[in-house]
């Protein structure tokens, strides 16, 4: 595997919090990496490290084969590397093709490519054929303001604008956390597309059997570590339950008390 990005004994703390140990990790194109853990695990603090958001206190990241040092996201964006944050960053009143483009309009190079700011008419072409490759389903994306559309679409267009940029890396935080079951499936589903287009795409979920089901691979975090690094075909929900919260969850059941180790 050549990687894409790699973090190397990347560290990051918070007063006495230790959010990141010596995290090394590495990403290929193509391949599609979750990152499990439970809450205050790291997981958010490593996905900021590596897209530009926060900068490591130790270590180093490597993109493409070169050192890098991100002075911002939009640094991180310029090289490729996407991030779609929960709260989506969408722009409610204005319609799917301006959201699509929002910002980079003159400036970037990209699946959707620039037009510069008069040639709507492109844009519109180009963001339907986009939103079509990627399975999503909008009616509408000219004159109907985004937040007028169900959660599900509007996390569409999120992820569409992302992957439609993301040159080599895609990360996404928890982009099903608000989502029903369909609209989930159509997330992961998106995600899966994203990878098959040859970017790197790190999922962080909750939800285990999302995992086992679109990942290639897991990565387990704990308390600031990587505690795990497999494929995802080597793995179900139960033992990534036991990895995650320390103790199997069988041996509690149905009347013990909590094992803790
Ligand atoms: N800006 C900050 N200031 C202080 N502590 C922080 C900050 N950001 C994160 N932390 C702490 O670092 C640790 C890791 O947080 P992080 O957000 O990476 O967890 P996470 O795995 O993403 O969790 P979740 O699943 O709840 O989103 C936690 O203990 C958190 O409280
Ligand atoms: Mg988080």
């Amino acid at each position: 595997m050549i990687p894409i990005l790699e973090a190397r004994g990347l560290s990051k703390r918070y007063g006495p919090i230790i959010a990141a140990h010596d995290l090394n990790f590495s990403i290929a194109r193509g391949e599609v990496v979750a990152l499990v853990g439970d809450n205050g695990a790291g997981k958010s603090t490593l996905v900021k490290m590596l897209s530009g958001v926060i900068k490591p206190d130790e270590g180093q990241i490597v993109h493409a084969g070169q050192e890098v040092s991100f002075s911002s996201p939009q640094d991180a964006r310029s090289r490729g590397i996407e991030t779609i944050y929960q709260d989506l960053s969408l722009a409610p009143n204005r319609d799917v093709v301006a959201n699509l483009y929002l910002g980079r309009e003159m400036v970037m190079q990209g699946w959707l490519k620039p037009f510069g700011f008069l040639d709507r008419n492109a844009m519109v072409q180009a963001s339907g054929a986009l939103l079509r490759e990627l399975g999503a389903k909008i009616n509408s994306i000219t004159g109907v303001p985004v937040g007028h559309l169900s959660g599900g679409q509007q996390q569409a267009i999120a992820i569409a604008r992302a992957a439609a940029w993301a040159k080599d890396v895609l990360f996404m935080d928890e982009p099903t956390a608000s989502l029903g079951v369909e609209q989930s499936q159509a997330v992961l589903h998106l995600a899966r597309r994203v990878a098959e287009k040859g970017v790197a795409v790190v999922l962080i979920t909750h939800i285990l059997p999302h995992v086992v089901e679109v990942a290639d691979r897991v990565v387990v975090l704990k308390q600031g570590s990587i505690i795990a690094d497999q494929p995802a075909a080597e793995t179900d929900t139960e033992q990534l339950i036991r990895l995650i919260v320390g103790f199997d969850l069988n041996r509690v059941r149905p009347n013990g008390p909590a094992a803790t180790a």
